[in-house]
């Protein structure tokens, strides 16, 4: 694991207990995003996946190349930026998991998550 060593393993416990039980209640809530460390191979491969999987549902107002593209959505990520997740404050990222709403599968939520997660991971992380 590349999770810090204090607490990473109920980190792990809860990434991987929280969806399931929510499943069981028929919840909608979206997959708790939990700080993490992970490594840039693995940042890079989750970007691209939550990418590709909410380029069909955001992009046109969240993608600079296109030209039903907002100003005001832009100003708070745009896929043209390559690390655009790196763009959304903190509490942005509840309101991108809320306004994917269901959207995605769990898999798709799950990824969403780790991917935020990260994002937190890095943003906490000394320069
Ligand atoms: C029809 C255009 C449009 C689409 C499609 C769209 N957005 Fe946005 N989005 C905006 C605009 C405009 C804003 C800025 C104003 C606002 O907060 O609504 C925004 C703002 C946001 C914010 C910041 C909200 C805040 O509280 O600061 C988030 C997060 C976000 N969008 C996520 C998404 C996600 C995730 C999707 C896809 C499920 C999506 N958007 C699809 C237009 C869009």
């Amino acid at each position: 694991m590349l999770s810090r060593p204090s607490g990473g393993l109920l980190h792990v416990v809860i990434f991987m207990l929280a969806p399931s039980l929510l499943l069981g209640l028929g919840c909608r809530v979206p997959p708790p995003v939990i700080p993490q460390t992970v490594d840039d191979a693995t940042y890079a491969k989750l970007r691209a996946d939550v990418t590709a999987l909410t380029v069909p549902h955001c992009g046109s107002c969240h993608d600079k190349n296109l030209p039903t593209a907002k100003p005001e959505a832009l100003a708070i990520f745009d896929y043209t930026v390559e690390d655009w997740p790196m763009m959304l404050k903190e509490e942005q990222i509840t309101t991108f998991q809320r306004r994917l709403g269901s959207t995605l599968d769990h898999a798709g939520d799950a990824k969403v998550a780790k991917l935020f997660g990260a994002v937190l991971g890095k943003k906490e992380a000394p320069p």
